[in-house]
């Protein structure tokens, strides 16, 4: 087994805009990303980068190539069992956070533990765990437009944690996020990169935040450059 190691070999991403017109945003990608790995994955905007993530993340299918996770060809699983995978294997972190903004923090934090089967009481205790890991005990029955940006990031990661994921995905999660709330939320993706050992693959465009990683993977045009 090799857990939470992921592989990509010949991806291919074309996006049809209207015939006869496609356009290439990922034109053969490999990479191999090993587990407790931190890899940054830099480049300008358009060049690809989320095309890439959402395909690790079972978002969307190759036009060729495959992404294998922990050695399974996600392209080979039913959707029931690519959810699976998702929920139990990958945790995202976005740009924009996506809360659900009729839901409590606690309730955001609980969805994915709720297809888990796991007990309620079970489920209160591991949400309240994760709050108070956060710094954010005391906004448990708050919603997402009651927090600020840096607060609603941090239950977006208690949420990418929920079930304790070996993996973690993220695509420009200090984006919309001021430098110093950017960095206390970069601080906390670190520390589950060092102190847990979780892979950790993140997108960003800010140099600073990439020199941080083991390696940077830059991108452009739908290709990794090498240097
Ligand atoms: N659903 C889509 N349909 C058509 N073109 C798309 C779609 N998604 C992304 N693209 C194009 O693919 C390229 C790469 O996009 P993206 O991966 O989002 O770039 P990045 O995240 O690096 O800014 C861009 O030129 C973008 O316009
Ligand atoms: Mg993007």
């Amino acid at each position: 087994m090799s857990d939470g190691e992921i592989r990509c070999v010949g991806l291919v991403k074309t996006y049809n805009i209207g015939q006869p017109n496609e356009f290439r945003a990922l034109r053969g990608v490999d990479l191999t990303i090993s587990l407790g790995e931190y890899v940054s994955i830099v480049g300008p905007s358009g060049s690809g980068k989320s095309t890439l993530l959402n395909l690790i993340s079972c978002l969307d299918s190759p036009t060729e190539g495959s992404v294998y996770i922990e050695g399974v060809d996600i392209s080979s699983l039913s959707d029931s069992k690519k959810a699976r995978l998702r929920r139990e294997k990958l945790g995202f972190v976005f740009q924009q956070f996506n809360l659900i903004h009729s839901m409590t923090a606690f309730e955001n934090i609980e969805m994915p533990m709720r297809f888990m089967g796991l007990k309620r009481g079970e489920r209160r205790g591991r949400v309240e765990d994760l709050l108070s890991l956060m710094g954010l005990e005391d906004k448990f029955s708050n919603r997402p437009s009651e927090l600020s940006g840096g607060q609603q990031q941090r239950i977006a990661i208690a949420r990418a944690l929920a079930n304790n994921p070996l993996i973690i995905l993220a695509d420009e999660p200090t984006g919309n996020l001021d430098t110093r709330t950017g960095a206390s939320i970069m601080g906390l993706l670190l520390r589950l990169n060092r102190e847990e050992g979780k892979t950790l693959v993140m997108v960003t465009h800010d140099e600073r935040i990439a020199g941080k990683a083991n390696r940077e993977v830059h991108i452009r045009d739908g290709k990794i450059r090498v240097d």
